[in-house]
């Protein structure tokens, strides 16, 4: 039998979906399952999205060029310029969602054995495209104690190493929730710039964040040729599905890189780049709306928990993700119990224990990471599912 190769084996899981067949399985025996484990919401998708592909009608259905549909290009370029970014079309390639930005910028970055700066805990996904680069991620620790704030450059300096390329920064931060203050980022920039490093920048979050304005790193014209900025029209726009992000950066052979890779894999669907434009036109409308949606979400999921015995969290302050530390010994185990052997009025919650979210062994093993996607009578019901089963389970495993 020929073997698996190594960035095989070691691509983990996601741990978000992992749980789906257990999911299923309880929706199989007939229990309603509120699922908060994926930030895909069920806020409804702008109409204008559907408007624009139906009147999209050509004889051909091509491929869109690899450097994205001329029309869709302009629009992220004035959507840009609204935050105060001057972009030029070769600045911008659309892909497929951020994610795929984010493969691209540790692709352009970084080579098989080199090192990634990422603060944990981390999204998943970059864990799972670093395996698959032969990256190795080095975490710098963030703590919920002192509201997830920058450690000190000292502390920062620690991980670094000769073969450290780049480091990553989330903003908003999916699974914190954190918002990075203006001298947070600052550092993060002149820590970058004396180390030599790239900035990966990953805003798909950008405009869903409770307080300030949407910001965009790359205002900081003086670090600009070192930014990777990393985008998605997904949750601004409600639109996971349409699979459309975008990499852009100052930094021409950056640039050219991102190219090449997406010449690889030819283009991003054309009728969805064609349905988002006349959404990035009306970008701050829709994107303000989607805010104030999250932001009452939010709210209710914590004033929900600060209701529960043991459990404690930080008020997400961007992202629509609530972090709890709950007094159990194993979150994992905690979830699996929810879908397999605990129903409230036949109804069940799906949540993300932390865990996969660390790097370090042993971190996130009391936390579970809640995504606020439903519609708040759903996320009332789920919030009193979850503590009628955390009361259960304590039960049945005393701390
Ligand atoms: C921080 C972060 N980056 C990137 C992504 C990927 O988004 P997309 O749907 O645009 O691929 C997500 C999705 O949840 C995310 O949370």
């Amino acid at each position: 039998m020929p073997k698996l190769s190594k960035r095989a084996q070691l691509t983990p899981a996601s741990p978000i979906r992992k749980f789906l067949p257990l999911a299923r399985a309880a929706q199989a025996r007939g229990v309603k399952v509120y699922a908060l484990s994926s930030g895909d919401p069920d806020y409804s998708v702008p109409p204008a999205f559907f408007k624009a592909v139906r009147n999209y009608q050509p004889k051909v259905l091509g491929y869109a060029p690899s450097s994205g549909l001329f029309e869709h290009v302009a629009a992220w370029q004035k959507y840009y310029q609204s935050l105060g970014v001057k972009l030029q079309p070769e600045n911008i390639i659309p892909t497929a969602g951020c994610a795929e930005a984010i493969l691209f910028a540790l692709l352009a970055a970084a080579d098989p054995g080199e090192e990634v700066l990422v603060f944990e805990p981390v999204y998943v996904s970059y864990k799972s495209f670093a395996a698959m680069a032969g990256i190795v991620l080095k975490p710098i620790r963030l703590k919920p104690e002192n509201g997830y704030a920058l450690p000190s450059v000292g502390e920062m300096e620690q991980k670094l190493s000769p073969k450290t390329r780049a480091i990553v920064v989330v903003n908003p931060d999916n699974p914190t929730g954190k918002l990075w203050e203006k001298k947070e980022l600052e550092t993060i920039l002149a820590f970058a710039a004396k180390h030599d490093l790239f900035v990966i920048a990953d805003e798909t979050y950008r405009e869903i964040r409770f307080q300030g304005q949407p910001e965009c790193l790359l205002k900081y014209e003086a670090y600009r040729d070192q930014i990777i900025l990393t985008d998605s029209v997904s949750k601004r726009f409600t639109l996971p599905g349409a699979r459309i992000g975008c990499l852009a950066s100052f930094n021409p052979e950056i640039m050219g890189a991102a190219l090449r890779f997406a010449q690889a894999r030819l283009s991003v669907g054309t009728l969805e780049q064609v349905g988002t434009v006349p959404l990035l036109r009306q970008a701050k409308t829709l994107a303000q709306k989607a805010r104030k949606e999250y932001q009452a979400r939010c709210g209710l999921v914590s004033r929900e928990l600060a209701k529960m015995p043991g459990v404690t969290f930080r008020p997400t302050q961007g992202a629509f993700y609530i972090i709890a530390q709950l007094p159990v010994q194993d979150a994992e185990d905690f979830v699996r119990f929810m879908l397999e052997d605990f129903a409230y009025n036949n109804q069940t919650v799906l949540v993300a224990p932390m865990q996969d979210f660390y790097l370090t062994p042993g971190l996130g093993q009391n936390e579970i990471r809640i995504a606020c996607v439903l519609k708040k009578p759903d996320l009332k019901n789920a919030m009193q599912v979850l503590k009628f089963g955390l009361a259960e389970y304590q039960k049945k495993n005393p701390a």
